[in-house]
């Protein structure tokens, strides 16, 4: 029998998931399809009662409904909880089970492709939606000394500073006009953008967050955003000498995390990668 993992999510037509994640199922043999169920809000509760049915081993979902699916669920991991996002659900016999495997993936990259060690150091998030919670907490579990989160609509940056919330780190939220911002980026080692300015098709394509005389020369510069490839911001960052990384090792990795949730097996992680490469 086929079975069929989906992409939830709306609109949909930018996402390299279904690439990468059919080429590791094609890979390995399994008669399993990944399909885009593009998704419109009201018909949202039915797309997961129909995730139930046997034929369906699970879904990633991604925006707008990372959030919106958590009271849909059955059961919900104590960290996709906390976040308070799911980007991955399993059909375990009919119960849909929540996880997200963002924070796991971004961590990963960080560590493997950005040679980065999180333990003592200081970073700079920039941008308070979901990406930026997933990131969050993995940065403060992996022993940041201190986290500064900075976001256009300052209450969300504080709703996520006060969430995060954590003994002996200094967890600071602050609004872009704050000069702040400044002193916190020049001292930072580690510069994070988890908005979506600079993302192909967004309103904010072609822009950075960031200008040139802002951008820490001597951080790294991850950019979660992975279409294009060299974003505005990593471009400029590149020009001031800065390390880079961007977006699409994490989002490989994170649909890796998902693959083994879905199949119990170890995912084909270099066939996956080149996928994406070959996708995007
Ligand atoms: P995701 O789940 O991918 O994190 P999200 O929850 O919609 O998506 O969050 C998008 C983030 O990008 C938010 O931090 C958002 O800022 P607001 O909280 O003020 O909305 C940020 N963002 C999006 N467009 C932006 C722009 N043009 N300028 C600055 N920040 C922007």
């Amino acid at each position: 029998m086929t079975r069929f993992v989906g992409l939830i999510g709306y609109p949909l037509k930018h996402s390299v998931s279904p690439a990468f994640q059919q080429a590791a199922f094609s890979h390995l043999g399994l008669d399993i399809r990944y399909e885009a169920w593009e998704t419109e809000r009201r018909d949202l509760r039915t797309t997961l009662e129909g995730m139930r049915d046997p034929s369906k081993l699970g879904a990633n979902v991604t925006v707008p409904y990372k959030e919106l699916v958590l009271p849909l669920l059955d059961d919900v991991s104590r960290d996709a909880h906390r976040i308070g996002a799911v980007n991955t659900i399993v059909n375990r016999g009919g119960m849909l089970a929540g996880f997200n495997t963002d924070g796991p993936g971004f961590l990963k990259a960080l560590l493997q492709d950005g040679a980065f060690v999180p333990r003592e150091k200081r970073a700079v998030l920039l941008g308070a939606g979901g990406a930026a919670r997933a990131v969050g907490f993995a940065l403060l579990e992996a022993g940041v000394s201190s986290l500064t989160i900075v976001n256009r609509t300052p209450e969300r940056a504080e709703a996520l500073a006060a969430a995060l919330n954590a003994p002996g780190v200094g967890t600071v939220a602050l609004p872009w006009a704050d000069e702040r911002v400044e002193t916190a980026l020049k001292g930072c080692d580690l510069l994070v953008n988890c908005t979506s300015v600079g993302l192909k098709g967004s309103s904010a394509e072609g822009q950075s967050p960031l200008e040139g005389s802002l951008i820490p020369r001597h951080a790294l510069v991850y950019d979660l955003v992975y279409n294009p490839v060299e974003t505005p911001l990593l471009a400029a960052a590149r020009r001031v000498g800065a390390r880079v990384l961007g977006g699409l090792p994490m989002l490989v990795y994170q649909g890796a995390a998902s693959f083994e949730l879905w199949t119990g097996k170890p995912a084909p992680v270099d066939i996956m990668m080149n996928a994406a490469k070959r996708a995007l």
